[in-house]
């Protein structure tokens, strides 16, 4: 496939390595880089592209992508931060009849560990006899805590585990509730981030970790969903992509 890269920093750099080791073709767009092939996206820019991938930043986000859908090219949108204008996003895309994929976390391996997750939990149901938690650390310098990953964690399993009804996060200075799911987030040196689901009876303990070593598994997520939408129509997640592989007998 021909790739257009639009946003050629620190993301943009690491996938232009794996689309290329993946066989693909790449153009680089960024008008602040003096590496990119292309300063702004237009009709000569992507031209001959089968799909772009955009990691840019949230305030050109939204004009990206209806850039990219004015050219016809399907377009996976792994910048964040501009999910609260989802619904207008998703009409123009579809007004457009683009293809368009969003994940606020391409990484595939944390795909995978979700959906992992949304298959085992209604089986962790059945079982009371294991109480279920969930824990993330993360390097001393991250901003937001918890995760918006241990977040997404937590609400799989409250969705799917019906004696959760509810997710704390903060530290418990009491005795926790049974109903209470309980995701504590720790903050120490350099750990690129770990998620942990742990289950517990009195006989055993059940842990489920992902432990990401670097971005990498982000650039791959990013170019398997340039892979996959090319030839779609409409507006997707990432969700629904893992699940349409899920049922294809296809190798990625
Ligand atoms: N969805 C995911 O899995 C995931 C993973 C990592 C990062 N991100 C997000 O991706 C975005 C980029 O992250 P980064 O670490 O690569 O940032 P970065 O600052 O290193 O790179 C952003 C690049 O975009 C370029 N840019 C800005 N405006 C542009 C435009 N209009 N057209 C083309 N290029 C433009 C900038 O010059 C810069 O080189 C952020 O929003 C970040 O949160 C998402």
């Amino acid at each position: 496939m021909n790739i257009a890269i639009v946003g050629l920093g620190k993301m943009g750099k690491i996938i232009s390595e794996i689309a290329k080791k993946r066989g693909h073709e790449i153009v680089t767009i960024d008008p602040a880089s003096k590496d990119a092939d292309f300063p702004s996206i237009d009709q000569k820019s992507v031209a001959g592209c089968h799909a772009a991938i955009d990691f840019t930043h949230p305030s050109v986000a939204i004009k990206n992508a209806e850039t990219l859908a004015d050219l016809g090219m399907p377009t996976v949108m792994g910048t964040t931060g501009w999910y609260e204008k989802e619904q207008e996003v998703k009409s123009y895309i579809e007004q457009k009849d683009s293809a368009f994929i969003y994940a606020s976390n391409f990484s595939l391996g944390m795909n995978l560990f979700f959906t992992i997750l949304k298959q085992i939990s209604p089986l962790i149901d059945r079982f009371d006899a294991y109480d279920v938690a969930g824990i993330e650390y993360h390097h001393n310098k991250k901003a937001d805590s918890p995760s918006g990953t241990a977040k997404t964690i937590a609400e799989i399993l409250k969705n799917n585990i019906d004696r959760k009804k509810t997710i704390t996060y903060d530290m418990v200075d009491r005795v926790i509730g049974k109903d209470e799911l309980h995701f504590a987030s720790l903050r120490c040196g350099s750990i690129p981030g770990m998620h942990k689901v742990i289950l517990d009876s009195e006989a055993d303990t059940i842990e489920l970790t992902h432990i990401a070593r670097n971005r990498e598994g982000f650039a791959l997520g990013a170019v398997l969903a340039a892979e996959w939408v090319a030839d779609k129509k409409g507006f997707f997640t990432v969700d629904q992509m893992m699940q349409s592989i899920l049922t294809q007998d296809r190798q990625l």
